[in-house]
């Protein structure tokens, strides 16, 4: 883990809300691990709350990219943020995902979810994975659907699912996603999930990998204060109790996580 001084090199509009930002970190680019988050300083927010996390979307000859959205007072100074400042990150931080995969990789993502499996799938490609890599991206409207030409562009298959049905199939994501599943299980063919997005989405593949008795890998989305294992800010239930997601995750494999049942 490094505090690196990194200088801004982009940071532009996505799409409504969401934003890339990539700087320069020759530190940190050649050890992160898909999957491995980042603790970035936001300038110009009081001492108390300073840094905020993100996945990593792509770290590739001394930059390190992240896609983010912005949702309160952290993300909106950030935004504040231009092309030659320094930001300070932390990082690599946490667990990523194992980069190997028996048979098919199942990718899916809600929102900015498809951040971390967008390097994933980059890694998996360079490694010489030999099965197929398809991307489920899901989100309430073709807004949230990020990144979706750079997925194309690795040659990676892509499905789609829109809550209003602006993109893609109307609905959830795990209705391609099953589609898929009902196909690979009639040829025989094995595949593993990967999966970032919103807890209902988590809890919806891990629930599904552990019940065809394939692997999943669950990327948590905690609040997260120190992200290094001291304030214990960041707790998920798993089979061994409790544990930080900014150490032990943010990967779990699915069939270690506990879910909390609905109130
Ligand atoms: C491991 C990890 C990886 C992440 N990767 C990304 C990423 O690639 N792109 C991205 O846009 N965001 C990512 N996030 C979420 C991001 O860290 C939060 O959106 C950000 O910290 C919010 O800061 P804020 O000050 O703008 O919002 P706040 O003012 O702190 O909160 C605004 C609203 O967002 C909610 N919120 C705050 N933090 C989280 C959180 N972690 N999860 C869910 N809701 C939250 C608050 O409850 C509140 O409703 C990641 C979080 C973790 C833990
Ligand atoms: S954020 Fe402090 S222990 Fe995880």
């Amino acid at each position: 883990m490094i505090n690196e001084k990194c200088e801004i090199l982009k940071h532009e509009e996505l799409s409504a809300g969401y934003r890339l930002l990539v700087v320069n970190a020759p530190g940190m680019a050649p050890i992160l691990v898909p999957g491995q988050f980042v603790h970035v300083k936001v300038p110009a927010l009081e001492a108390s709350a300073l840094r905020r996390p993100f996945s990593v979307f792509d770290a590739e000859d001394g930059k390190v990219s992240i896609l983010y959205k912005t949702v309160g007072r952290g993300t909106a100074a950030l935004n504040a943020a231009n092309v030659g400042d320094t930001l300070e990150v932390i990082g690599p931080l946490g667990h990523g995902f194992p980069v190997e995969c028996g048979g098919a990789a199942f990718l899916v993502g809600g929102g900015f979810g498809v951040a971390p499996l967008y390097f994933l799938a980059k890694r998996m490609i360079a490694g010489g994975h030999k099965g197929r890599i398809a991307l489920f991206a899901g989100g309430r409207t073709k807004e949230d659907l990020l990144a979706i030409d750079d997925f194309k562009a690795l040659g990676v298959e892509v499905h789609l699912a829109t809550n209003d049905g602006s993109a893609g199939e109307k609905g959830l994501v795990t209705v391609p996603l099953d589609e898929q599943i009902v196909k690979h299980l009639e040829r025989g063919e094995n595949f593993e999930f990967f999966a970032c997005g919103p807890d209902p989405m988590l809890k919806a593949i891990a629930i599904k990998a552990v019940g065809l008795g394939k692997k999943g890998w669950i990327s948590m989305d905690r609040h997260m204060i120190c992200g290094v294992g001291a304030c214990y800010a960041c707790i998920q239930k798993t089979v061994r109790g409790n544990s930080r997601c900014c150490i032990e995750g943010p990967v779990f494999a699915a069939e270690d996580l506990v879910w909390e049942e609905a109130k």
